[in-house]
């Protein structure tokens, strides 16, 4: 029988909801790969390398399923595992450590994109650069975070001088950045690796229902992970884009598979967009390693193709692979 590692981050002593879903994912993983004909061994990677590092050399693993999202709670430590497993020489699942850090530094993503000619929202990184308009609506984002930690109705603002400073005096503690507000339709599109090469699996609108007036139509923090909230009851997935508008879906296929190559991407991910007025679809985020529980974006894309559980891992750890035989 081979071996996998599940790696996973040390949780913190109060997990909140967005970190404690990892072990979802861990324990998803851990009976599949008994099906793929794996034993897996579940450690936690901390600030303790030599730790890790001698854990993971005494069990000898064929694999390493990387779930490693922060360490001490810290996302922008987020590239450490690929950048160590690679050092080890060890097959690891997802995105290598060059794709992890510049995904998930969304201003270096958001310069990336715009530096390839893929389309997304204005960036403002300077406060004081006079780039705000007091008539246009935007977005304040955290730099590092993902799984919209930080972000609520709170972040949406028209851009006076009052209401930048407003935020972020009211927001200490975290950096942000603003981007230009894109009211428009959202989808999240989930793309699998493997042999064949990477694939888009159907893709996912969100929809917001009977959402009052006024109100932003955002997937916040409330939205994603408070089960009992206004927002999450009200936002709900659908498919089916590919029947109804087969003109923007090429047009985000074809974004998708920009992203895939431009930033090195492997095994699964997940890029987050909105559709402007002129039905051009602009590019919010990549996901690089999106979570694979069964309540989330990915899994069920997957399932819409009509993939189970076993084929998506199985895709998965061909990338894996087929990155150590580069
Ligand atoms: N420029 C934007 N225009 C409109 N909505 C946005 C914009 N950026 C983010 N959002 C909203 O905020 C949510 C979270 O932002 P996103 O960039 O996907 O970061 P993350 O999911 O990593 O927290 C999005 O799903 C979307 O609803
Ligand atoms: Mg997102």
């Amino acid at each position: 029988m081979k071996k996998a590692i599940v790696l996973i981050n040390a949780l913190s002593e109060k997990a909140t909801e967005d970190e404690l879903d990892v072990l979802d994912q861990a324990s998803l993983i851990e009976e599949t790969l008994e099906l793929l004909g794996y034993e897996s061994e579940r450690l936690f990677m901390d600030f303790d390398l030599k730790k890790i590092h001698d854990q993971i050399v005494s069990a000898n693993p064929d694999l390493v399923i990387n779930l490693v999202e922060s360490l001490e709670q810290d996302a922008r430590l987020i590239h450490w595992s690929p950048s160590f497993l690679t050092h080890l020489n060890l097959p690891y699942t997802g995105c290598d450590a060059e794709s992890m850090y510049v995904s998930s530094n969304k201003i270096l993503a958001k310069k990336l994109m715009t530096s390839y000619q893929i389309a997304t929202p204005l960036l403002i990184t300077d406060v004081n650069s006079g780039q705000f308009s007091p008539d246009t609506t935007y977005i304040a984002k955290p730099v590092w975070e993902d799984a919209s930690v930080g972000i609520s109705d709170a972040n949406v603002m028209k851009g006076s001088p009052a209401n930048i400073s407003a935020f972020l005096l009211n927001n200490p503690g975290r950096p942000w950045f603003f981007e230009e507000f894109i009211p428009g339709r959202e989808f999240n599109i989930s793309m699998l690796g493997g042999n064949e090469g990477p694939e888009v699996l159907p893709m996912a609108e969100i929809v917001f229902n009977d959402y009052p007036e006024g109100k932003p139509l955002i997937v916040g923090y409330e939205a994603k992970w408070k089960e009992d909230s206004f927002e999450y009851k009200h936002t709900v997935r659908r498919f089916g884009i590919e029947q109804e508008d087969p003109e923007l879906t090429e047009k985000m296929k074809e974004i998708c598979h920009q992203c895939w190559k431009v930033f090195g991407l492997s095994g699964y991910v997940r890029v987050d967009l909105r559709v402007n007025t002129q039905n051009q679809p602009l590019v919010l985020e990549i996901n690089a390693n999106p979570c694979l529980s069964p309540d989330a974006g990915f899994y069920a894309a997957a399932e819409k193709a009509g993939y189970n559980f076993s084929q998506v891992l199985s895709r998965i750890i061909e990338d894996a692979y087929s990155k150590i035989n580069r």
